[in-house]
């Protein structure tokens, strides 16, 4: 199981200019997260933060019992090989092969044959679907067989923590659409936990467990995708329909009479143009789209159960339209434990340490006996 990261309070300046301040969130072990926002909002130094490439100011990252913005660069070096990334390009080796490409961390950071990296190496280049393409040159293949590349060098080391920088960006409709839909099977298979920044809507709406925004410095908001795409916050839904009305402007922010009369012709004409992302809500926001699930052969997503009973412990913590979207979402048993205020007081809320190997106390059908 991926293992989770804790942000707290991290602020990060380049000399006078502070980029986000007081940042807080948790990737929950194994689900997916998404973390939108406009361009130059930082969200590239947030991940290069995360794998201690760069040095917040103030605040924490804690994973595995250690803090990357403090710990020793010997620490740091240990920690880094839990992360698996994936910079906007590919950033592949422009004169290797696809193979030393993807070979190349492991001849770097661990004492293996080249036997064993050559296992190691196809295995990940079949998982990408690039099976065959070993001796292809970075120059010679599609933007979206690179990003492919890129990934399968991201996974070479079993990371736990997987970061994806724009893994769409630049690829036609139907490659997101593939893309997407391996994501979604990488993280059945390894159980990884997953942040992706992206500024695809689509991919925002339908992959991630979780969703946040950048804005204005801050992180506007960060939590369950339910939260997000039920949210009434102005600079959300523009975010997340993609409009031109709202609080972001082209170049820069707009001015609050703007805004104002805006969303008020907004309102006027019934809500937004349908965009093809999602279906319409009945009160004419967007419906919370089904979330994407892992290709026919593969197990479930072991995230999904454990999100299910992480969000219906919260149930009581979110606004209406967020916590009926999320009682849609979950399975009978959570909902009626939920109704019934167990998890009000159940252990784990007081902070009881459960171990990764231990199941959830509600899939135990019944006493042991009966396994
Ligand atoms: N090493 C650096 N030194 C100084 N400033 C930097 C450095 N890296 C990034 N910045 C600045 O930090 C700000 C945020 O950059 P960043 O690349 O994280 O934005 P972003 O949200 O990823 O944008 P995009 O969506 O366009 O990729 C920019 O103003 C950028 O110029
Ligand atoms: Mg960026």
């Amino acid at each position: 199981m991926g293992v989770a990261v804790q942000v707290e309070g991290l602020t990060k300046s380049f000399g006078s200019q502070n980029i986000w301040s007081d940042v807080t969130l948790t990737l929950p072990p194994g689900e997916i997260s998404v973390l939108l926002g406009p361009s130059g909002t930082g969200k590239s130094v947030f991940l290069k933060s995360l794998v201690g490439l760069l040095k917040p100011e103030k605040g924490s990252i804690i994973l595995s019992d250690a803090d990357i913005v403090t710990c020793s660069e010997a620490k740091l070096y240990e920690i880094r090989r839990l992360f698996g990334v994936l910079f906007q390009d590919g950033a592949l080796f422009g004169s290797m092969n696809l193979f030393d490409n993807v070979a190349f961390p492991l001849r770097e950071h661990t004492k293996k044959s080249e036997t064993e990296i050559r296992r190691i190496v196809l295995e990940k280049m079949d998982m990408v679907g690039l099976a065959g393409a070993e001796g292809k040159l970075p120059g010679e293949i599609s933007g979206g067989m690179r990003k492919r590349a890129g990934l399968a060098r991201a996974l070479v080391l079993d990371p736990e923590i997987i970061l994806f920088d724009e893994p769409d960006s630049g690829l036609d409709p139907v490659r997101v659409a593939y893309l997407n839909q391996l994501i979604v099977d990488l993280n059945a298979q390894i159980d990884a936990t997953f942040l992706i920044v992206t500024h695809d809507i689509g991919t925002a709406r339908t992959v991630p467990d979780n969703l946040g925004l950048l804005y204005r410095k801050h992180l506007a908001m960060f939590g369950p995708r339910e939260q997000l795409l039920t949210s009434q916050e102005p600079v959300v839904q523009q975010f997340l329909n993609g409009r031109r009305e709202g609080p972001i402007g082209m170049s820069e922010e707009k001015d609050v009479a703007q805004v104002e009369a805006e969303m008020a012709a907004l309102a006027a004409r019934g809500g937004d143009q349908h965009n093809g992302v999602g279906p319409k809500g009945a009160t004419g926001g967007d419906a919370v789209p089904p979330q994407l699930e892992p290709s026919p052969g593969l197990p479930e997503r072991r995230a999904v159960r454990r999100r299910q009973e992480r969000v219906a412990r919260m149930l009581h913590t979110f606004d209406p339209a967020t916590a009926a979207a999320i009682r849609e979402s979950l399975p009978p048993d959570l909902l009626a434990r939920a109704d019934a205020g167990v998890f009000a007081s159940s252990p784990d809320v007081a902070g009881r340490h459960r171990s990764p190997d231990e199941p959830p106390t509600s899939v135990l059908p019944g006493p042991r006996g009966q396994w």
